[in-house]
């Protein structure tokens, strides 16, 4: 008998075929009893009536227990009513694991428990749709810089310098040397740039950061493309191409998980559509004031309410423009007029999902990057290597780091951060 999976059922209707599958719920009465079936490839439902199978398998379904481990053995058939489409009618149910007081039950839990059980909530069609969504960003951000002439390149997680400044790095011990987990791979990516044009990175990165919002984790994925012979503009195009294709892919691979979450489609094609806005720093700055926030003045970073609001303003992901310099880390190109502003963006998302990606044009001058080091209270002996870059044939180049979890966060359309990544690490729990 043929083994298959519940997502490949449309390609056995009429087929006596077995399935290894988990009873997520239940329903039953004299007559017939419901199983809820799930394998991690979908859910749909078994049917066994007692008149059609011997009474020993009807009792055993009748009994089973929620999160039971079964072999499933039956007919596939299609079913209008249900929008997967089909079903399985059960002749046969050899229980593999039994399961006894499964902690989560179909009744509302409160996040806390739900977080404690993180490994078990996972296996919840919701969470099962979340995990599809960021599985397909995943796919689709290989799929788009392999199309586009790029190289993915591994930076090192263990590293001796701090690209996106001294206060969050996690610090631990390298034999008799310190080391931290990396913030950024950013500036290993540009010892790549120059080595192979264009590059990009999708690994883990830390930050100690003790916010305890809806959009921050301790650690995430990121993905760091950084370009040789490429300007700011340039990179900006890159930029929107590729959380369009995120988007557009999203759309196209994960309409069943997008149903389960209850996301607005027609709202993500609207985010498909290029150029994205672009806006200056000044210019946002000025929006907010003439809008009522007098909480915001000209050098200061924004705040997730500010964000909001410039996000609102647009019908798409917005560029926020050149901000000012003494809140940007060290190694961003100076802007060539003005000394209080450098050559940077970050791409804010749509209804209140914060900044996804934040990018900039590098300094390419050796002097300049010192002195940045300096100013910045950096160890020069650390960043050396770095500084080669400038030494050795330097270029005009840019890149930026698109943050993994706030993008499947939008996308999925869910509240917060944590339920965008299998085992979230946050400020209070690095359990399980
Ligand atoms: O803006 P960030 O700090 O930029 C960098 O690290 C640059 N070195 C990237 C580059 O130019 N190569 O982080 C980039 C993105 C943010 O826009 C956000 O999406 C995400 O990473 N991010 C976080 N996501 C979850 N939790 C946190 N604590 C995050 N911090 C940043
Ligand atoms: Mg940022």
């Amino acid at each position: 008998m043929k083994v298959i999976q519940i997502i490949d059922a449309k390609d056995h209707v009429g087929e006596i075929v077995k399935i290894g599958a988990w009873v997520a719920n239940k329903r039953s009465s004299g007559k017939i009893a419901f199983l809820q079936l799930r394998d991690g490839t979908a859910y749909f439902q078994g049917v066994v009536v007692k008149s059609e199978v011997p009474e020993e398998v009807f009792q055993l379904a009748k009994n089973l227990t929620q999160e039971t481990s079964v072999w499933i053995t039956g007919e596939i058939r299609e079913d209008s009513r249900s929008k997967f489409g089909y079903e399985i009618g059960i002749q046969g149910i050899e229980v593999v694991g039994e399961s006894h007081e499964y902690p989560i039950t179909p009744k509302e839990h409160g996040t806390d428990f739900l977080m404690d059980h993180r490994h078990l909530w996972l296996r919840s069609s919701k969470q099962h749709a979340i995990m599809q969504v960021r599985n397909e960003i995943i796919r689709a951000t290989y799929e788009f810089f392999n199309q586009n002439g790029f190289i993915k390149i591994d930076p090192p997680i263990l590293t001796g310098s701090a690209p996106e400044g001294t206060t969050d790095l996690f610090e631990t011990n390298y034999f008799d040397q310190k080391a931290y987990l990396s913030q950024s791979g950013q500036l290993y990516m540009e010892a790549a740039a120059m080595a192979f044009g264009k590059v990009f990175s999708f690994g883990p990165t830390f930050r100690a950061e003790k916010s305890k919002t809806r959009r921050h984790l301790i650690e995430f994925w990121m993905i760091e493309p950084e370009m040789a012979f490429m300007h700011q503009e340039e990179s900006l195009e890159v930029q929107e191409q590729y959380v369009a294709y995120l988007v557009q892919n999203v759309l196209d691979n994960c309409d069943y998980a997008l149903d389960v979450l209850g996301r607005d489609k027609e709202l993500l094609k609207k985010y498909t559509q290029l150029p994205f806005p672009r806006i200056s720093y000044d210019d946002a700055i000025e929006l907010l004031q003439k809008n009522g926030f007098d909480d915001i003045t000209w050098g200061e970073d924004f705040g997730s309410p500010h964000e909001t609001f410039i996000a609102n303003s647009f019908e798409q992901p917005v560029f926020i423009l050149n901000y000012p310099k003494a809140i940007k880390p060290f190694y961003m190109k100076p802007h060539p007029t003005r000394d209080d502003v450098v050559i940077c963006a970050d791409m804010i998302a749509p209804e209140g999902y914060g900044e996804i990606i934040g990018g900039s044009e590098r300094a390419t001058d050796y002097d300049y990057l010192l002195e940045q080091i300096r100013a910045h209270g950096l160890d020069e002996e650390e960043y050396s290597w770095y500084l080669d870059l400038r030494k050795y044939g330097s270029v005009p180049h840019a890149g930026f780091g698109l943050g993994l979890e706030r993008t499947v966060t939008w996308l999925s359309g869910i509240e917060h951060v944590r339920e965008a990544i299998p085992f979230p690490r946050l400020l209070n729990r690095i359990y399980p």
